[in-house]
């Protein structure tokens, strides 16, 4: 199931994925910020991100960005507080944000301590109209939102089975996902589909099956949340690892590490 838009790129290990993501991520910015004169970004939690950030903030990559026309939003987050550990902007907090020169003022980050999800939502939605400056009814454009896959085919917080997946309205969204037994906050479908660039990373041979399933199945959104990812305009790339790439019959571009 791919949009015409798409491309599937398979590395040997997540340590070459992780290279060319840095690679990616250092051209997607400054080619937005040569065009536009900022790079917005929606950050994702999850293990292959945590690599590409912490390589984007030693040298050479760290010089060859702008920092101070860097403006940093996060895809989703996990209900707790910015210091909890499982907290995804703390992560990047970690990675990178103490480690490279960037205004606090471009740090977005949703304010998931709120006891209500909801609220942390609704004024994550609100900082989003203010600074893409959004009338009714439009969505952002990221020039880039990064996005892992679980093994369950959920992306971003869109789990299987739940009303967010389907939201049109809403740029952001708290679900109660009952497999992790909590609420998330998260981008909604047609925000991410507003992208410039969307980048999924999946490694592993655990996500090998959902992988096909996702890419070269039936389109079932509803199981597979990741098949609702499709940019209206924008291109999409899965950057996998072998392991997770085992299973397809449609490798599109194959690099070796
Ligand atoms: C999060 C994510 C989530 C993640 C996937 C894959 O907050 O955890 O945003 O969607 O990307 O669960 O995570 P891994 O790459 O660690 O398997």
């Amino acid at each position: 199931m791919q949009s015409l838009n798409s491309t599937i790129q398979t590395f040997a290990d997540p340590k070459s994925l992780t290279h060319a993501a840095v690679i990616r991520f250092v051209q997607i910015a400054r080619d937005a910020i040569e065009t536009r004169d900022r790079f917005t970004v929606a950050l994702s939690g999850g293990s292959t991100p945590k690599a590409l950030y912490a390589l984007l903030a030693t040298q050479p990559w760290q010089n060859q960005i702008s920092w101070v026309q860097v403006y940093l939003f996060w895809g989703d987050e996990r209900h707790v507080p910015p210091s909890d550990p499982s907290s995804n902007f703390r992560m990047v907090q970690e990675q990178l944000l103490f480690k490279v020169p960037i205004p606090l003022e471009n740090i977005h980050r949703i304010k998931a301590e709120y006891p209500d999800a909801n609220v942390a939502a609704i004024e994550y939605e609100r900082e989003l109209k203010h600074f893409f400056q959004l009338s009714d009814r439009e969505f952002p454009r990221f020039d880039l939102v990064l996005l892992g896959m679980g093994a369950n085919g959920h992306t971003a917080s869109l789990f299987p089975g739940t009303a967010a997946t389907h939201e049109q309205t809403r740029l952001v969204a708290s679900p109660w996902v009952e497999e992790v037994n909590s609420d998330r906050i998260t981008l909604t479908p047609p925000v991410i589909n507003a992208a410039r660039e969307v980048i999924f990373f999946v490694t592993g041979l655990e996500k090998a099956a959902t992988l096909k399933a996702v890419l070269e199945g039936q389109y079932q959104p509803d199981r597979l949340p990741a098949q609702i990812i499709r940019p209206t305009q924008g291109n999409l790339t899965w950057m996998v690892d072998q392991a997770a790439a085992n299973w397809l019959s449609t490798v599109v571009e194959s690099i070796s590490g």
